[in-house]
């Protein structure tokens, strides 16, 4: 036994100190050429994520070029976009490029290159919609992306707006591709977006929206620097007049902007062409089939390890807990583990998963904040199966061994823990699965397990069935061939008794 923890305790280092160097390639800004710079990659043609998984489009090419020239190490962080100016004036962040509009309000709390983009704002409706116009969105309920100027223009907030009428809802999302799910899905009435954007999101769903190109006043794209950075901001200025100069711009905007995408959906009105069609937009053209693998593979090792520790961590307490059973009355340590398993089992993990990574982690390693929040939470549970399972045995047993002269331990460890284990095993096993389907919880931290995989895959094909359908189907089959395992698993132990 004890060679057996032993063994399960230096593989849960290894491989908390192999995912500890795989996800520690953190972003430091204090060498001298490193620029972090900050985006929201939910923005085509200027920041989304590619089917490789890495943020591209127009800003982030151009953030590059710039950088190049003026002689930085680029590194892009995707965050929140309503984050970024905060992670900017915070010291976080060093630039922020996210086609993000100067305005008054911005201009307080950073400070802004020259003007990259001009762009307006539009409105995308349903193909058969009546709207036609601005003021035709009072009253209506609107889709916006969250802290945008798309979310300022439609936000009845003061005289001065075309929208003023009190009873328009407008719902906010974190993703502009989430604002269009919303409406495709009759959620809401029409999207207020930038003009760029709105025509991609349109392009992908040509057989149910249409843009209104409205008449809105101009807004200014710019990189955003902390207030005071004069430095920063004149490299990066130099650095965007020397690539226009140099065609570079131009040529970006070929790419990208005037570009064709690749997201056109079918105008086949085939039934069945249609769904071999969507087929291949959730699960191939996007890659999704790989996002659905990794995702998996990240699930089943973030439950794989938080089991281990759990069953780690959930011994010690086990035994703390059963000292009162050996001394005959509570003693420190069994107080303590209850303390624990208390607090543990009477909070949500969602909320244990949030402390972890932004108040212990500091919003880093959300890999390992993953697995020691499940395996911390999963210990407490794991801690009463052990105890229940030691407790099972009979007291004769305990019994039988002293009196062959066996001291504590020995009968501890050679008949009663031998016969513990067959109660606690398969208990251990259903902790495992439950764990698996627990961390599906993960993406809110910002890991991509095979959930969060299903989101990546709406945000690009706009589609919710399919790829929730099928994680439902991975989730399910994993889940049916473990339990198959731990019940073979079982009746080999169970054979075992039969002499
Ligand atoms: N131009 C708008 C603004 O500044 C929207 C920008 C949204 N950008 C993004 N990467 N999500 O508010």
């Amino acid at each position: 036994m004890k060679k057996r923890f032993r063994l399960v305790l230096s593989l849960l280092v290894l491989c908390l100190l192999f995912s500890l160097t795989g996800c520690g390639k953190s972003e430091s800004n204090t060498t001298n050429k490193t620029l972090l710079v900050g985006t929201n990659a939910e923005f085509p043609p200027f920041e989304y994520i590619n089917n490789d998984g890495v943020e591209d489009g127009f800003d982030i090419a151009l953030i590059k070029a710039i950088g190049n020239e003026m002689g930085y190490d680029v590194t892009i962080k995707n965050m929140e976009f309503k984050s970024l100016i905060a992670s900017i004036t915070t010291g976080g962040l060093d630039a922020s490029i996210a086609g993000m509009t100067i305005t008054e309000d911005r201009k307080q709390s950073v400070d802004f290159s020259d003007a990259y983009y001009t762009a307006t704002q539009y409105i995308i409706v349903p193909i058969n919609s009546k709207i036609t116009s601005l003021s035709d969105l009072n009253g209506k309920d609107i889709a916006v992306q969250e802290g945008t100027t798309g979310d300022f223009l439609a936000t009845p907030a003061d005289d001065n707006e075309v929208i003023t009428d009190s009873t328009t809802n407008v719902k906010r999302f974190k993703k502009g591709t989430d604002a269009v799910l919303e409406l495709k899905n009759g959620g809401v009435d029409a999207v207020v977006i930038d003009a760029n954007p709105a025509q991609e999101f349109v392009k992908a769903n040509k057989e149910s929206l249409k843009y209104i190109v409205e008449d809105t006043s101009t807004e200014e794209y710019a990189i955003a620097v902390k207030q005071g950075n004069t430095a920063l901001l004149a490299d990066l200025n130099e650095g965007l007049a020397r690539v226009k100069a140099n065609g570079t711009f131009d040529q970006l905007v070929g790419t990208y902007i005037n570009g064709t995408s690749t997201t056109d959906a079918t105008t086949s009105t085939n039934p069945f062409v249609k769904f071999v069609d969507k087929l291949d937009r959730v699960f191939v053209q996007t890659n999704g089939y790989m996002r659905l693998l990794n995702g998996l593979g990240i699930t089943i090792s973030i439950s794989l390890l938080a089991v281990l520790l759990g069953v780690a961590l959930g011994f010690v307490l086990a035994l703390m807990k059963l000292s009162e059973i050996v001394t005959g009355k509570k003693t420190i340590f069994s107080r303590i583990a209850n303390i624990y398993i208390d607090i543990i089992r009477g909070t949500p993990s969602m909320v244990q998963l949030l402390i972890m990574y932004m108040v212990v982690f500091h919003n880093r390693f959300g890999f390992i904040a993953a697995v020691l929040t499940f395996g911390i939470n999963s210990s407490a549970y794991v801690a009463e199966i052990i105890r229940a399972g030691i407790l099972a045995v009979d007291n004769g047993q305990m019994e039988g061994g002293r009196s062959l002269g066996f001291s504590y331990g020995e009968t501890m460890r050679y008949i009663v823990m031998p016969q513990a284990i067959k109660n606690i095993l398969p208990a251990l096993g259903n902790e495992f699965i439950t764990l698996i389907k627990e961390t599906a919880i993960v993406g809110y931290i910002a890991i991509q397990d095979l959930t969060k995989a299903s989101d990546f895959i709406i945000s690009r094909t706009y589609e919710a069935f399919y790829p929730l359908i099928a994680i439902a189907i991975i989730y399910y089959i994993l889940i049916k061939i473990l339990t198959k395992l731990l019940n073979l698993f079982e009746r080999r132990l169970r054979k075992g008794d039969i002499h």
